[in-house]
């Protein structure tokens, strides 16, 4: 007895359920299928990333490095442009830059681009290699001078100077150096016959004491005309005695003062004064006036007077009651009235006058003024030709000037130095030991003399002769010397 209706719903639940089952396995098998597909993309994406790694590792570097090879070949062919041709480089120059950064700004931005992509690859890569130096940049701007350093250590004391002097015109020149050795003695000279018996010799003192008598006899300088003609000059000399010195004597030291160079003067064109003037060096602006001889080899009492400009050399003459000199590094010649008056100069035309050219090598002149009673003649060398030329002052209230320029045709590279006598101009030789040449200024003739005049070695600065003694003064080496002359009876 069973019931239809029962057996057709226990057939359906059997349905069901397998139904079911069969759902449940092909869950499964899609799970299954799922997984296998899961572990094939893992390994994907691991293969996906060493690959970057890779690529991070090696593909920049090699871009680098293949960009440092240019950028070496750039500058090389950079430095040829250079030195082959310097205009164009500027524009050349900033095309290969732009380049330069267009390149090199590649590789930054991919590599930035890695690093942030892949977020850490690129902190783990090694360095890359070390680039070539840059070029040389430009020169910078000087820095600022730095402080001063602290001061050194006290030097050594210097050796000894030399004597300096006032000076700032001209430049100074060095002291004559020591002389040189002697010469071989000469062989001795044969035995001369005896002499004639001499008779009482006349004394300097006595000569002296004529020549005074003479000068006293002379017309004073009041009945005189102040600048005499050349022939009433000469008619004046030769109504006295002759006028061409013969011999000069041994000399006698006067005084003496430490000085190579210097001058002493007289005034000729005051007779009864007897005061002498010291000018000491070849330059300087001081003038010594003592009141006569025995004052100056005393040597202590003096009146000190400064000149307005320099002089220079040892050629200065004192002519009634001014000193004429040479001022220093011109072709001026300056009267300084000892009186206060205002100084006057005057220019000498074509003199030599500078660049150690001088008239005198010894004495560092280049002008030699020289004063005879009644004339006042400036000696110089000619700026043409080197010959010695002598020039006749003329002097007035407020001027003074050359009248009249003699030509002596002596070339000055032959002569040591001069004195004016009576008319006479008379040159030494470059030793200044014997008289050399001989011109008559007022006769304008050459005269045939020849005689010695001293014998020492010292340098001879200055010599002029004395109207009224009838002798040669001269400083040598410091020593203030005199010479008795000997004069030609008159013709
Ligand atoms: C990398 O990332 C930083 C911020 O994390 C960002 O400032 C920078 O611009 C990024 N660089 C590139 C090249 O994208
Ligand atoms: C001249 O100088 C030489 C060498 O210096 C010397 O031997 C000679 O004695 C000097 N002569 C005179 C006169 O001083
Ligand atoms: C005179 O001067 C000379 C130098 O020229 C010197 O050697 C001599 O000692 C001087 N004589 C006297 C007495 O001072
Ligand atoms: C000297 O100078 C005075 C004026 O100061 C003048 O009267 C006199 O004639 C001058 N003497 C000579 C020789 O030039
Ligand atoms: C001086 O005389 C000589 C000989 O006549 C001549 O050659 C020279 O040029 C003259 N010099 C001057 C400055 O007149």
């Amino acid at each position: 007895m069973t019931f239809p209706g029962a057996q057709s719903s226990s057939v359906r639940t059997n349905v069901l359920l397998s139904g079911l089952f069969l759902v449940t396995v092909l869950n499964c098998a899609g799970l299954v299928y799922l997984f296998v597909q899961c572990n094939g993309l893992r390994s994907q994406q691991a293969a996906m990333g060493s690959r970057l790694e890779e690529l991070t590792e090696s593909w920049p570097m090699e871009f680098i490095s293949r960009l440092s090879q240019e950028e070496t070949g750039w500058t090389e062919q950079r430095n040829r442009n250079k030195r082959s041709h310097q205009q164009p480089k500027s524009f050349e120059e900033t095309e290969d830059s732009v380049m330069m950064m267009t390149y090199s700004r590649i590789p930054i931005r991919i590599f930035m681009d890695l690093c942030n992509s892949t977020r850490g690859i690129c902190l783990t890569a090694a360095p890359g290699p070390k680039g070539e130096p840059g070029d040389v940049g430009p020169k910078g701007e000087p820095g600022p001078p730095g402080s001063d350093g602290l001061p050194g250590p006290k030097g050594e004391r210097g050796p000894k100077g030399e004597r300096g002097e006032p000076y700032n015109e001209i430049i100074l020149e060095g002291q004559r150096g020591p002389p040189g050795p002697p010469g071989p003695a000469g062989p001795p000279g044969p035995v001369g016959p005896p002499g004639p018996p001499g008779s009482k010799g006349r004394s300097r003192h006595q000569q002296n004491t004529v020549s005074h008598d003479e000068a006293h006899a002379a017309p004073s300088d009041d009945t005189l005309i102040r600048r005499m003609s050349a022939q009433k000059a000469l008619s004046t000399i030769s109504m006295k005695s002759g006028r061409i010195i013969k011999s000069v004597d041994a000399p006698y030291n006067v005084t003496r003062i430490e000085n190579t160079f210097g001058a002493w003067m007289k005034d000729p064109a005051s007779k009864n004064n007897g005061k002498i003037w010291i000018v000491e060096h070849f330059s300087g602006l001081t003038v010594k006036e003592y009141e006569d001889l025995e004052a100056l080899k005393i040597g202590s009492n003096f009146k000190t007077i400064t000149l307005t400009r320099y002089f220079h050399g040892c050629g200065h003459a004192v002519y009634n009651g001014s000193i004429y000199y040479h001022k220093g590094g011109s072709d001026q010649i300056i009267k300084f009235p000892f009186d206060g008056k205002q100084a006057q100069h005057m220019k000498v035309e074509n003199a030599l006058h500078n660049n150690r050219n001088y008239l005198f090598q010894n004495a560092k002149t280049y002008f030699d003024l020289t004063a005879d009673k009644d004339e006042l003649w400036v000696i110089y060398a000619s700026s043409h030709d080197e010959n010695i030329v002598v020039g006749q002052i003329e002097i007035n209230e407020d001027s003074f000037s050359i009248v009249q320029n003699i030509n002596t045709t002596f070339p000055k590279s032959k002569a040591g130095n001069a004195f004016i006598a009576r008319g006479i101009l008379y040159l030494t030789d470059t030793k200044d030991s014997k008289i050399v040449f001989a011109f008559d200024l007022l006769k304008d003739k050459q005269l045939d003399v020849n005689f010695d005049f001293r014998s020492s070695n010292d340098t001879l600065t200055m010599v002029s002769y004395d109207p009224y003694d009838h002798t040669l003064y001269t400083w040598e080496n410091g020593y203030l010397k005199k010479y008795g002359l000997h004069f030609l009876s008159a013709e």
